[in-house]
């Protein structure tokens, strides 16, 4: 008789599947912020006025390419833990934590409303960390503990462009 495998319920991946569970809800929630703040991007990178245009225009399209391949990652990363992806937009906007924003507003209020939109990317990808090292899920805090660094480097970015020549930080 040959021997029939279940694949479904086979744990390759060797990780509980209880504790991972809850890394995937905080991932999937990650991938509806990552969804908002994609096409935020893109309705920014159209919208821009003003002198400053050429400059942001650009590096919204460079940001928003960079979190195309990130959302693309983060649904990956939840069908590699076995869990399905939320694929819908309409489920986006109910579950994310970052709402969409106006277009008209100007080059200043964007990169604020940016940086704002970061440090709840950041709060977001910490709990995915948080739930992932309570599972001992090292590819999780890998892959999520990259975006932070990312996220955290563009912020320093953007918030330079903000400030003038005079202000600086306190010494280390
Ligand atoms: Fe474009």
């Amino acid at each position: 008789m040959i021997n029939t495998i279940n694949i479904i319920d086979m744990n390759y991946l060797n990780l509980d599947k209880k504790k991972i569970t809850a890394t995937a809800q905080e991932l999937n929630t990650l991938l509806a912020d990552y969804h908002i703040y994609y096409q935020k991007l893109r309705n920014f990178h159209w919208n821009i006025t003003g002198k400053n245009f050429f400059d942001l225009h650009e590096k919204f399209e460079e940001m928003y390419d960079d979190a195309k391949l990130k959302v693309d990652e983060i649904a990956e990363r939840i069908l590699t833990l076995r869990f399905q992806p939320v694929s819908n937009f309409s489920d986006y906007l109910k579950s994310a934590n970052l709402s969409e924003s106006p277009s008209e507003i100007n080059d200043v209020e964007m990169v604020k409303t940016l940086l704002k939109d970061h440090g709840t990317l950041l709060e977001q990808m910490r709990k995915v960390i948080e739930k992932a090292d309570a599972a001992g899920d090292e590819g999780t805090i890998d892959l999520i503990g990259g975006y932070i660094a990312d996220i955290e480097k563009i912020s320093w970015m953007l918030d330079a462009w903000t400030m003038s020549a005079k202000t600086k930080h306190p010494e280390a």
